[in-house]
């Protein structure tokens, strides 16, 4: 079974690079030219995000879509096989595109690249693309405490460290500014649903049915009912098959931090100092200059 890796392998930490102006874990970025070379198909469905911003929650409602609410379906795998990461690429685990080769259509999909990144056959096949954004507080907290608990990923001390780190974008995935007004400028393309965590939280039928219908699904209201009730935050923290612990400890430490943490919007007030969300604000207004996109940094 795949949801469980190979533990020897597992365990060595991953090095930083830089690629194409991206910090990225070297594996990725050495494995990038099959990620490019990707070939999607017509019915793909990708699921793209900055790390942090409710993709394993995207991700299974998408399942969850797909398999009209069927909650034995959606425990048929751990979410990270039935919804592999394109990019992926670790010793001893078999790559995003080695699992996606082996996975039936129609294949759900999971990126965290920024937008000039993503393989071209995911635009020559109008392929359906969901985006899903969060505001930068809730996730650098998130983020934050996410590196902790990775023990594959270069040691971080302290939330002030990492909280400078992030606010320059030298965090893997780079810069959350760039990513969330990256794809906000594809929005337009109608195989490009942007959504937000914020909206999600406020009212998950409303955004759901968004969801639905760009899928040119239709389902009964009991089953969107069900799939709310599914993908709450206290069901997806409950079960094995969204909240990664299949994966070994050594890979991920849920003793240091959840996966499934605390699934709020407004945790950041709990963590930034009046100093730290200050510099960060002046920070943000200079990175978010002229962009429409706005954000709610509670609900
Ligand atoms: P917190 O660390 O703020 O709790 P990703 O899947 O992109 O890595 O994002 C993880 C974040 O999404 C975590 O945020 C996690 O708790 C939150 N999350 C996961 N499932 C959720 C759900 N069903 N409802 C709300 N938040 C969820």
């Amino acid at each position: 079974q795949q949801n469980r890796m190979d533990v020897s392998h597992a365990i060595a930490v991953e090095e930083y690079v830089t690629f194409r102006g991206i910090l990225m874990c070297k594996s990725i970025a050495e494995n990038y030219p099959r990620v490019e070379e990707f070939e999607a198909r017509p019915d793909d469905v990708l699921i793209a995000t900055y790390p942090k911003a409710g993709t394993t929650w995207l991700s299974e409602i998408v399942d969850m879509v797909y398999q009209d609410g069927d909650a034995k379906k959606c425990s048929r795998d751990a979410i990270f096989n039935r919804v592999p990461y394109l990019e992926m690429c670790s010793p001893g685990m078999p790559s995003g595109v080695e699992q996606l080769a082996a996975l039936p259509s129609p294949r759900l999909i999971k990126t965290h690249l920024p937008v000039h990144l993503i393989p071209e056959s995911f635009w020559k096949n109008n392929c359906k693309i969901l985006y899903m954004a969060r505001n930068a507080k809730d996730v650098a907290v998130s983020y934050y405490f996410f590196q902790l608990a990775v023990k594959v990923l270069p040691a971080i001390k302290t939330w002030a460290e990492f909280l400078e780190k992030y606010m320059t974008g030298e965090v893997s995935c780079g810069s959350w500014y760039d990513h969330v007004k990256g794809w906000w400028q594809k929005r337009v393309d109608p195989c490009v649903l942007y959504l937000f965590y914020e909206d999600m939280k406020e009212d998950p039928i409303r955004e759901i049915r968004k969801v639905v219908q760009f899928l040119n699904k239709d389902l009964e209201e009991e089953v969107l009912e069900k799939i709310i009730r599914l993908t709450s935050f206290k069901s997806m923290k409950d079960n094995p098959m969204t909240n990664y612990t299949t994966l070994p400890q050594t890979f991920l430490d849920h003793s240091i931090s959840p996966f499934m943490r605390k699934g709020v919007s407004g945790d950041w007030k709990n963590h930034f100092t009046v100093a730290q969300n200050e510099r960060f604000e002046e920070n943000y207004a200079r990175n978010m200059e002229g962009s429409l996109l706005s954000f709610r940094n509670e609900i």
